[in-house]
């Protein structure tokens, strides 16, 4: 059984200073919610129930929020505001949290690798805590993964896709995919970062993983790759071509990735939510209205 997930929280988020500066990427808010508790909510429901972050500097504000806080509890009781205490059910879910330090920031495989002596031989999922998957909180995309890789004994890693513009395929690691079955595909490259002209297709890596512990062998000796970092998708590659079996899946369409990694996808990321906010939503959509029309 597949319930331990690696939640990657290090990184600086570079791309969005000042926003960053002294605050998680991670923690940034998206209408109602910190981008993190999404991710953590999407895996609860997919049946993962154990959260290992790997954290860094200036991240403590993800613990505290994954923590149960009575104080606050007791505070809102004592005042009256019970109704808010519907808002803080996300911290008694059925989940435990785990926290290690990825001591520099040596890129997303060395974050995946720092979790290794915890993971100690089992099979895990690596869900990016910058990226939701769908808006209308009913994704079970990493479920599904989880039972392709039950399901096929041989398979050493299942990861998803999306389908993205062909001039944005040089943001993603691209697929080479191979043979097609009804719900997923075999994986028979996979290339980083790739210009437009030499991707092999317009299918990107979509934030969430499911990896054999084997994957540990190929990160630790791994050298760093483009932009000096050691990245996840070359340690893949190397296995895949090594002839391990990974299979690709398709996010559905309801299933769109929100990566708030940078500006433009942070603020089409937080508009998208605070347009289907069930309270706030129509307000929003009369203002933007408004404001279009002038
Ligand atoms: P990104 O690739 O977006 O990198 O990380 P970044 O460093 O956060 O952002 P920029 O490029 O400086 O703007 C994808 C996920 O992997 C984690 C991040 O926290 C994010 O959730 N990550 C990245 C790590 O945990 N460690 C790293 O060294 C790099």
């Amino acid at each position: 059984m597949i319930d331990l997930a690696v939640i990657p929280v290090a990184g600086r988020g570079t791309r969005l200073l000042p926003l960053t500066k002294s605050q998680p990427k991670e923690m940034l808010p998206v209408a109602g919610k910190p981008v993190v508790q999404y991710v953590v909510e999407e895996l609860i429901r997919s049946g993962v129930h154990r959260m290992l972050f790997v954290t860094g500097a200036g991240k403590t504000a993800i613990e505290n929020h994954f923590d149960i806080d009575n104080e606050l509890i007791d505070n809102l009781r004592a005042t009256g505001k019970e109704d808010l205490l519907a808002e803080l059910a996300f911290e008694r879910k059925d989940a435990d949290y785990f926290y290690l330090r990825q001591r520099r920031q040596l890129g997303l495989g060395h974050a995946v690798l720092c979790a290794e002596p915890f993971v100690r031989g089992q099979r895990f999922v690596v869900a990016l805590g910058d990226s939701i998957i769908g808006r209308g909180s009913e994704s079970k995309i990493v479920q599904r993964m989880i039972n392709l890789f039950e399901k096929n004994g041989d398979v050493k890693g299942v990861i998803a896709f999306e389908e993205v513009p062909h001039d944005e395929v040089f943001q993603y690691g691209i697929a080479q995919p191979g043979k097609n079955s009804t719900d997923f595909f075999e994986l028979d490259d996979i290339v980083e970062k790739p210009s437009p002209e030499e991707a092999p297709s317009q299918l990107a890596v979509a934030a969430r993983y499911v990896f054999s512990a084997e994957i540990f062998e190929y990160l630790r000796t791994t050298t760093p790759g483009k932009g000096g970092e050691i990245q996840l998708t070359d340690a893949i590659r190397r296995m895949i071509h090594d002839k391990k079996r990974f299979l690709g899946v398709h996010l559905s369409p309801s299933e769109l990735r929100y990566d708030i990694g940078n500006f433009e996808s942070y603020f089409t990321a937080f508009t998208e939510f605070a347009l289907a906010d069930p309270v706030y939503g129509a307000s929003v959509k009369q203002h933007l209205k408004k404001l279009l029309e002038r």
